[in-house]
């Protein structure tokens, strides 16, 4: 394959503004120099999230307007549990509002005050869920994980000997589960190899621990293990991403990423008494069990992405092609990123491209700024502001990590833009030293990056 060009074209157009310097100046200090409380009018190439943001196909508007929204049975519910039996392979669904429904119906089923959860890297309202359940969470990625220069080619795969070590620790009763994010998004869209998803199972079922998967983005993972893994190379991404999920007891998911759906998610599951408990809480934290916290259209366009985004490899290959071209420029730039390139994104490497700035006056959410004063290119942290505190210990955690993801919607954006994008990071980086520090002025308690506020040092 030499290039590759998006399996579609362009049928509506969103038209998009660009500010001024000056504008930009004033609207990031209103928003307190965290860009996830600019205004999206205020942006002009938005990669704060590949999260809700796709762009929805023909067929799926199509779909909507056929959405039954009757309270109880919704023939649009069938439809989603037929698309997530077929491409995921669970036959108990519990559909959510978006995929931390799901992480919390897990979390209150399984957890237990006390009880361990270990899981390769964490995600914010992932971990907040295991904790406010009573859980602790515990790191058991491999170390190249949080090694922004390492090549691994598998950076999301879970280390044995750091998993037997909880088990051995905490005894088999005390972990409930293990969480297996697919391609991990803290460690930059890292994949899993089918190896190591088969090898952590299969350790799992001797202490008769189940394997819930993140499977957020287990496309992207599929992928990867299709480009990456021998003797993966002629099957398609839906068998292989059919094969991923084999090798656990259920999943939860955010259907905002892969699923190319604005809002939406769902718990899926093989075990009928674990679904049964979650939908006791579903109907009182969520909605009915036939909808969850969805319309009947959303379940609708729900069930046409699941069915989509796996009926040719093209889709993901341009996607993951796409976040591949701005990577590759910004490494011709010069411009320190985590590698290999991942699925959703390109994570600058904040910490050395502000090497000027300690890691308590928060180089990435600094860089962040930066970026977009500089262009209107919206980017978020993903360090230290993100990590929040040990709730044990009351401390920052402190990760390895400390990085600005620019994170590409799905069907989105163009070629022109990720030109754009990768001037703007590399003007700012040549540039760094002159970005200042920042500190708290505002500091939530629980997942803090999202309302906090900051002033320059
Ligand atoms: N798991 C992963 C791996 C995620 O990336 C997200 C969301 C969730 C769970 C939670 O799902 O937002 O639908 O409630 N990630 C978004 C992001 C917010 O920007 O990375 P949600």
């Amino acid at each position: 394959r030499r290039s590759w060009a998006e399996p579609y074209r362009v049928k509506v157009v969103e038209p998009i503004r660009m500010t001024t310097r000056a504008e930009r100046e004033e609207r990031i200090a209103e928003a307190g120099y965290n860009t996830f409380l600019l205004r999206s009018e205020d942006v002009y190439i938005d990669l704060l999230t590949d999260s809700g943001t796709a762009a929805m196909s023909d067929q799926q508007w199509a779909a909507m307007m056929v959405g039954d929204e009757a309270y109880a049975g919704s023939r649009s519910y069938y439809r989603l549990e037929e698309a997530v039996r077929l491409v995921y392979g669970y036959e108990e669904l519990v559909p959510t509002h978006q995929g931390r429904g799901a992480e919390h119906l897990l979390s209150q089923v399984l957890i237990s005050p006390g009880d361990v959860v270990p899981g390769n890297m964490y995600f914010t309202t992932t971990r907040f869920h295991q904790e406010y359940a009573g859980g602790r969470f515990v790191d058991v990625i491999i170390d190249e994980a949080h090694d922004p220069e390492s090549l691994h080619p598998f950076k999301g795969n879970i280390d044995l000997d750091k998993l037997q070590a909880v088990i051995d620790t905490h005894g088999a009763d005390r972990v409930p589960y293990v969480s297996f994010e697919t391609n991990v998004n803290m460690a930059g869209g890292q994949p899993a190899s089918m190896a190591n998803i088969k090898a952590v199972h299969e350790r799992c079922r001797h202490y008769g621990i189940p394997v819930m998967l993140d499977a957020t983005r287990a496309l992207e993972n599929a992928w990867f293990i299709q480009q990456r893994e021998g003797g993966y190379a002629d099957r398609s991404v839906a068998e292989i991403l059919r094969e991923v999920c084999d090798h656990s007891e259920g999943a939860t998911v955010s259907s905002k990423k892969d699923n190319l759906v604005n809002i939406g998610g769902f718990l899926a599951v093989r075990d009928p008494e674990i679904a049964r408990r979650a939908r006791t809480l579903l109907v009182a934290f969520e909605g009915l069990q036939t909808y969850g916290g969805m319309a009947g259209r959303d379940m609708e366009a729900l069930a046409r992405g699941i069915h989509e985004m796996v009926e040719t490899d093209d889709h993901v290959g341009a996607r993951v092609g796409q976040v591949e071209y701005l990577g590759d420029l910004l490494v011709k730039a010069g411009v320190p990123i985590v590698r290999p390139v991942g699925g959703h994104g390109v994570f600058l490497d904040a910490r050395r491209i502000c090497s000027h700035l300690a890691h308590e006056h928060l180089p990435a959410q600094a860089l962040a700024a930066a970026i977009y004063r500089d262009s209107g290119v919206r980017g978020m942290e993903r360090g230290i502001v993100s990590a929040g505190r040990d709730p044990q210990t009351g401390e920052h955690h402190t990760p390895k990590l400390e990085l600005v993801r620019l994170t590409l919607p799905r069907r989105v954006y163009t070629q022109a833009h990720m030109d754009v994008t990768a001037e703007s990071i590399a003007h700012v980086t040549d540039e760094a030293e002159q970005i200042p520090g920042l500190e708290f002025t505002y500091e939530p308690g629980e997942l803090r990056f999202f309302q906090a506020r900051f002033q320059p040092l």
